[in-house]
C-alpha cells in the first residue's frame, strides 16, 4: 500500500481538529470562552468576526503559542492541549501570521528552501545528499505551487504584499503539513492578488485542510466548506457557505457595514 493510501485510510473520516470547552483569559479579560469546534481531516473552514472577537487567539490556542486557560484541543485524535507548540508542529500543523516574519535578504527560493529543510533535517540526517536533492525538489515545486516562479531568485524584501504571502503559505506548506491555520492571508491584498490567494487555496492538495482567517464575505465564501462566525471570543453560527450567504443576522452585518 503507498504511504497516501495508508494516510487517507487511517484519516478517514477523523477529524482534525476537535475543540471542547476551549477558553482563554488574558488577566481580566476573557478573550475566548466555551469554544466546542470540530473540523474534519481535509475540510476547509473560514472564521469570520469582528477585530478582538478572539480569532487569533483561537489559533494561538491551537498552535501552543498561547495554551489555553481551560478546555482541550485535540489534532487528529490525540490531546495536544499541553504540548508545546513544536511538538504540534512536528505532527503536521502548521500556521501562518498576521504579520510578516519573513527575512527580506533572502531569496523567494532560498527561503522555501531553507523552511523544507529545516522540516526535514531530524528525520533524514543519514541521508545528506539524497536529502538535500529532494529539498531542492520540494522547494522548486513549492514555488510553482503558490505561483511564484517569475519571483523565483528575487529577495524577499523586494516583493509585493502579495507575493509576501504567497511565500509565507509556501513555508506553511514546507514538510508534510495535514492541517493550516491561515491568519487574514487576505489582508490588505489587492484584487488581482486576491484572485491569486484564492486560486492557491482552492488547489492546495485534498488531504490538507485549513481554517482562514478572513475579512472579506466573499473571500471565505468561495474557499470554505463551512464558516464559522465568531463575536465576543463565542462562536455565535456555523454554517455551509449557502447558509451563511442566506443568514439575516449576517446579512444585518455585512450589508449593513458593521464588520470590519
Ligand atoms: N497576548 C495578549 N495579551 C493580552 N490580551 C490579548 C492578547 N492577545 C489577544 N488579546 C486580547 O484578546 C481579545 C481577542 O483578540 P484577538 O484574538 O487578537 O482578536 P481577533 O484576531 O479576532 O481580532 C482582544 O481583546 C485582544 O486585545
Ligand atoms: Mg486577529
Amino acid at each position: 500500500m503507498s504511504d497516501a493510501v495508508a494516510l487517507s485510510l487511517d484519516e478517514a473520516g477523523a477529524h482534525a481538529l476537535d475543540l471542547v470547552g476551549v477558553g482563554r483569559r488574558f488577566g481580566a479579560l476573557t478573550a475566548l470562552a466555551d469554544i466546542t469546534l470540530s473540523v474534519r481531516a481535509g475540510e476547509r473552514r473560514a472564521i469570520l468576526g469582528s477585530n478582538g472577537a478572539g480569532k487569533t487567539t483561537l489559533f494561538n490556542t491551537i498552535t501552543g503559542d498561547f495554551p489555553p486557560s481551560s478546555g482541550r484541543i485535540r489534532f487528529f485524535g490525540e490531546d495536544v492541549t499541553h504540548f508545546p507548540a513544536h511538538e504540534r508542529i512536528r505532527r503536521g500543523l502548521r500556521r501562518t501570521y498576521q504579520i510578516s516574519l519573513l527575512f527580506d535578504g533572502l531569496s523567494v527560493i532560498d527561503s522555501i528552501f531553507l523552511a523544507c529543510r529545516g522540516v526535514s533535517r531530524r528525520r533524514f540526517s543519514l541521508l545528506r545528499p539524497r536529502r538535500d536533492d529532494a529539498t531542492r525538489a520540494q522547494a522548486e515545486q513549492l514555488l510553482h505551487a503558490v505561483r511564484l516562479d517569475d519571483a523565483r531568485d528575487v529577495a524577499v524584501g523586494q516583493l509585493s504584499h502579495g507575493q509576501k504571502r504567497q511565500v509565507e503559505i509556501a513555508l506553511a506548506l514546507a514538510g508534510a503539513p495535514r492541517f493550516i491555520l491561515f491568519d487574514e492571508p487576505a489582508a490588505g491584498l489587492a484584487p488581482t492578488e486576491r484572485r491569486d490567494l484564492v486560486a492557491i487555496l482552492t488547489a492546495l492538495p485534498a488531504h490538507i485542510g485549513y481554517i482562514i482567517i478572513e475579512h472579506d464575505l466573499d473571500v471565505a465564501l468561495r474557499v470554505a466548506e463551512r464558516v464559522t462566525m465568531m463575536h465576543n471570543g463565542r462562536i455565535f453560527k456555523e454554517g455551509t457557505p449557502d447558509e451563511i450567504e442566506a443568514d439575516a443576522e449576517v446579512q444585518a452585518i455585512y450589508l449593513g457595514g458593521a464588520h470590519g
